[in-house]
C-alpha cells in the first residue's frame, strides 16, 4: 500500500477515488466526534478525516495521533461540505474520508511549530533545521533554488559550457579572503587549503583548451559573517576563451534570463543597463547602486569654489567634493527625521551632513544658508534640480568617503520613503573599476580585485607612471543593490603580467613562486580568457525576497561560523591531534 498521491494534488478531479497518501501530522481537530487531520507533506496539505460513523477502528486509532506523527491512510476522495472550503489551498475543496489508518512513526512533541507564521527564534531555528526546513516557506525555498540551479545547468550546457569539477584540497590561491587550512595526515606538517574559489584552477582548464567551463562550486571563506555572506557558499563560476567583456556579459544575461523564467516566472529584461564605476559613484555613492529608485547624487564642487562657508571651503581647498543630494519632497522632515540622516552619514565616516529645505518660492532656506552669496544659492538650486518642498543635503569630503556616505543615506531614503518593491528586479552592470587601491598605509598599491586582471587598452599608458588611473577589464553584476557577480578578462600575456606585478612592486620571479603552477602553464600557449562567478546563494535569496542567504541554504552556520545543530565546531581532541602530528598551542581562558 505504497502513496498513490501526494498530500498537494487532490482536487475535486478525483471525487470518488480511493487513495492512499503519507505524510505528517500537521494539525488535529475534533469536532463533535469527528477527527479532522491536515496531512503535509512537501507538496501540500490534505484534510484528512476520521469518522466513527464511517470506520470505527481508525477513528480510535485518531485519537492517539499527536503533531508530527508520520502516518498513511487510505481513504476514498470527497468533496468538503459547504461552509468548509478553503479557497487559499489547491485541494482545499475536497477531503478523504479515511478507512484505512497505519501509524509510521511517533514523534516526540516538536521543540517547534512547523508554521510560517509563528517563527521560532534564530537559535532554535538553527538547532532544528531539519523541523524549520519542514516549513513550506523553506520548501519553497530550496524548490526555487533548485529550479534556479538546474536552468542555469541547462542554460550553460546548451552554450556549449562544459561542467568541471575542481579540487576542494588545494594551494592557498591569492585573493582577498582568508582561507581555511586543512592539515595533511600523510605529510606531517603540511596542510591543504579549501578553495576561496576555482580561480586558478579554472584559468588553467582554458591553458587546456575547455574553452567553455562551468561549475556550481562551493567556495570557503573564513571571513567575518553579515547577511550576504557565509563561510561556505555556492557560485556559478565561469570562464570562457577567445572572448571579451561583452561575451561574458551575454551569457550571463541569457542565463539569468532564464533562471528567473523557470525559477519564479519573472520575465528580465536584457541587455541590463551598463554603468563605469566612476558613474555609479558619482550618481548612486555605490559601486553596487539600487536603481529601483532615482534619488541621484550631483556634484556641486564647482559651483563652490569661490565659497567662504568655512566647513565646505576646507574641503574645496584640499581637493575634496562636495556632493548633493536631493531628497524630493522632504522640506516636511522634522528635526527627528533629519538626525536619523545624519546618524546614518556618520556610520559612514561623514563628520556631518548640511541640510536646506526649498521654499514654495524656490528659495534655500535653513542656519547655513547665510553663509552663501545669492548667486552660490541659485546655482546649488539649480545644479540640484531643486523644486518647492524639496530637501537638499550635502557631503563634504574627501570623494569616496563623501559619496560612499550619501550613498547610504540614499538607500535609507528609499527605503523610508518606499520608493522600491521587493519584487521589481533591476540589474545592471559595473564596469571600468580601478585596477589598483593604495595599501592601508598609503605607500604603495595593491590589486583591487586581483593580480591577474586586464588592465583596459586605454589605461595601459598609465601603469608605470599613473596607476591610480589604471582601470582594469572588470564588471560586476548587480541587483536591487546587490552585488551577485564579479569577473574579469585575465592577463594571458608574460610582458603585461610583469608590468602589472612591477606597480605592486612584486617582480614576476617572486610571482612565479607563489603563484607556480598558473604561470608555468601560462608559458604553453594561454589563449586570451575571462570570466565570472555569480554567487548562487544571493541570487536566490532575492528571488525569494530575502535578504539573508540562510534562508536559502539548507544547513548554513551562524553569525559566529557554528552550525548549531552538528555542534561545529568541534574541540580537538588529543587522538585527533597526535593522528594529525600537532600541538595545540591555545591559551586557556580562566
Ligand atoms: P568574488 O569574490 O567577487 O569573485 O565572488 C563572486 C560572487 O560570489 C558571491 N560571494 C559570496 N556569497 C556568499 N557568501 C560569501 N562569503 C561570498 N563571497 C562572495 C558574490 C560575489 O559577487 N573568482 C572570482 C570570480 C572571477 O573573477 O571569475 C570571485 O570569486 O555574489
Amino acid at each position: 500500500m505504497k502513496r498513490s498521491h501526494n498530500c498537494g494534488e487532490l482536487t475535486k478531479k478525483e471525487n470518488g477515488k480511493t487513495v492512499t497518501l503519507d505524510g505528517w501530522s500537521h494539525s488535529r481537530r475534533d469536532h463533535g466526534g469527528v477527527i479532522f487531520i491536515d496531512l503535509r507533506d512537501r507538496y501540500g496539505l490534505t484534510q484528512v478525516v476520521f469518522d466513527p460513523k464511517h470506520q470505527e477502528k481508525s477513528h480510535k486509532a485518531a485519537e492517539h495521533i499527536s503533531r508530527e506523527d508520520v502516518l498513511r491512510v487510505k481513504g476514498k476522495v470527497r468533496p468538503r461540505k459547504e461552509g468548509m472550503v478553503n479557497p487559499n489551498l489547491p485541494t482545499g475543496e475536497i477531503e478523504v474520508i479515511v478507512d484505512e489508518l497505519e501509524i509510521l512513526n511517533k514523534s516526540e512533541t516538536p521543540p517547534i511549530e512547523i508554521d510560517d507564521r509563528k517563527l521560532a527564534s534564530e537559535e532554535l531555528r538553527m538547532k532544528y533545521r531539519y523541523l524549520d526546513l519542514r516549513r513550506p516557506a523553506m520548501i519553497k525555498n530550496l524548490v526555487v533554488r533548485h529550479n534556479a540551479a538546474q536552468a542555469a545547468r541547462k542554460y550553460l550546457s546548451s552554450q556549449n559550457f562544459l561542467e568541471i569539477e575542481t579540487p576542494l584540497l588545494v594551494r592557498t590561491t591569492p585573493g582577498g579572503a582568508r582561507v581555511y587550512k586543512v592539515p595533511a595526515r600523510v605529510s606531517p606538517g603540511k596542510f591543504y587549503s579549501l578553495p576561496e574559489s576555482p580561480q586558478l584552477y579554472k584559468q588553467i582548464l582554458m591553458v587546456s583548451g575547455v574553452d567553455r567551463y562551468f561549475q556550481l562550486a562551493r567556495c570557503l571563506r573564513d571571513e567575518d559573517l553579515r547577511a550576504d555572506r557565509q563561510p561556505e557558499f555556492t557560485q556559478i563560476d565561469m570562464e570562457m576563451s577567445f572572448i571579451d567583456e561583452e561575451d561574458i556579459q551575454a551569457v550571463v544575461e541569457g542565463m539569468l534570463k532564464v533562471m528567473f523564467k523557470e525559477a519564479i516566472g519573472v520575465e528580465v529584461k536584457t541587455p541590463f543597463l551598463r554603468i563605469t564605476y566612476e558613474e555609479a559613484m558619482s550618481k548612486y555613492g555605490s559601486d553596487k547602486p539600487d536603481i529601483r529608485f532615482g534619488l541621484e547624487l550631483c556634484n556641486v564642487t564647482s559651483e563652490l569654489k569661490g565659497t567662504k562657508f568655512a566647513v565646505f571651503k576646507s574641503v574645496v581647498d584640499k581637493g575634496g567634493s562636495v556632493l548633493c543630494l536631493n531628497a524630493k519632497g522632504c522640506a516636511k522632515f522634522s528635526r527627528n527625521e533629519i538626525d536619523e540622516l545624519i546618524n546614518v552619514a556618520k556610520t559612514y565616516k561623514l563628520s556631518g551632513l548640511a541640510w536646506a529645505k526649498v521654499t514654495n518660492e524656490g528659495k534655500l532656506e535653513s542656519s547655513i544658508t547665510k553663509y552663501f552669496t545669492e548667486a552660490e544659492l541659485s546655482k546649488l538650486a539649480k545644479a540640484a534640480q531643486a523644486k518647492p518642498n524639496d530637501m537638499l543635503l550635502f557631503a563634504a569630503e574627501e570623494f569616496e568617503t563623501a559619496a560612499n556616505a550619501l550613498g547610504f543615506v540614499r538607500l535609507h531614503l528609499g527605503k523610508k520613503l518606499n520608493l522600491f518593491k521587493d519584487n521589481d528586479y533591476k540589474f545592471l552592470w559595473v564596469t571600468e573599476f580601478p585596477l589598483f587601491e593604495k595599501t592601508e598605509d598609503g605607500n604603495s598599491w595593491q590589486a583591487k580585485h586581483h593580480i591577474f586582471t586586464m588592465p583596459r587598452p586605454e589605461s595601459m599608458a598609465f601603469l608605470e607612471k599613473n596607476p591610480e588611473k589604471v582601470k582594469g577589464k572588470l564588471y560586476d553584476v548587480v541587483l536591487n543593490g546587490i552585488e551577485i557577480g564579479g569577473g574579469s578578462i585575465r592577463i594571458h600575456r608574460k610582458d603585461i603580467q610583469e608590468r602589472v606585478l612591477n606597480v605592486i612592486g612584486i617582480n614576476y620571479e617572486d610571482a612565479t613562486k607563489k603563484f607556480d603552477f598558473l604561470l608555468e602553464a601560462f608559458r604553453y600557449g594561454a589563449p586570451p580568457h575571462g570570466g565570472i562567478a555569480l554567487g548562487l546563494d544571493r541570487v536566490v535569496a532575492l528571488m525569494c525576497g530575502n535578504n539573508d542567504i540562510r534562508e536559502v541554504i539548507a544547513f548554513p552556520k551562524t553569525k559566529a561560523g557554528e552550525c548549531l545543530m552538528d555542534g561545529s565546531p568541534q574541540d580537538w581532541t588529543n587522538d585527533f591531534l597526535k593522528e594529525l602530528k600537532l600541538k595545540l598551542d591555545i591559551v586557556q581562558k580562566k
